[in-house]
């Protein structure tokens, strides 16, 4: 069977080999989020609107990731998120394979509803994701990166 495997595949695999491959999205947010424990006070999961089923991403572009700030609690508005690009394939065991040594944007306020990044150079699929992380986690619909 060939294996269809992103050109940052390097980290991907490391990552794949220390997680088993049953842990959802979830788990791996939850896992990530423990770093910041005495923040959670204020769990939110802004809903993301950009990317959408629709969105092409094309290489070496620029690219808007956006979210619903509408529902933000008072005193998450310091928060800083991270967003990381992922890819789903349930044909090759399932997984989010998520890219968290090299986020695609960090340290910016959740508060400010968008983010601005450059799309990395990786294999083209119609099945990435991207998950938003601040104090909790949410995943976009799946999108291509052409
Ligand atoms: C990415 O885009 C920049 C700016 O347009 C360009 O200078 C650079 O050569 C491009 N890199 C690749 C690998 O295409
Ligand atoms: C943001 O969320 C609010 C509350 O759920 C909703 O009323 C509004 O339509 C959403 N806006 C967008 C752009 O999705
Ligand atoms: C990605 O989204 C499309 C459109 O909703 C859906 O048909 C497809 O099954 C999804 N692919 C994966 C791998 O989830």
């Amino acid at each position: 069977m060939a294996v269809f495997l992103p050109s940052w595949t390097g980290s991907s695999l490391a990552l794949a080999a220390s997680l088993p491959q049953q842990l959802n999205v979830e788990r791996r947010i939850n896992m990530f989020s423990n770093e910041n424990a005495l923040e959670r006070r204020n769990v939110w999961n802004p809903e993301i609107t950009q990317p959408n089923r629709r969105t092409l991403w094309n290489r070496n572009t620029t690219a808007t990731i956006s979210w619903n700030t509408s529902t933000i609690p008072k005193g998450a508005s310091e928060q800083k998120g991270k967003v990381v690009l992922g890819w789903l394939n349930p044909n090759l065991g399932g997984g989010e394979h998520l890219n968290i040594e090299h986020p695609l944007a960090h340290g910016f306020y959740l508060r400010e509803g968008h983010v601005q990044i450059i799309v990395p150079q990786v294999a083209p699929r119609d099945d990435y994701i991207i998950v938003l992380f601040g104090d909790s986690g949410n995943a976009s619909p799946n999108f291509s990166i052409v």
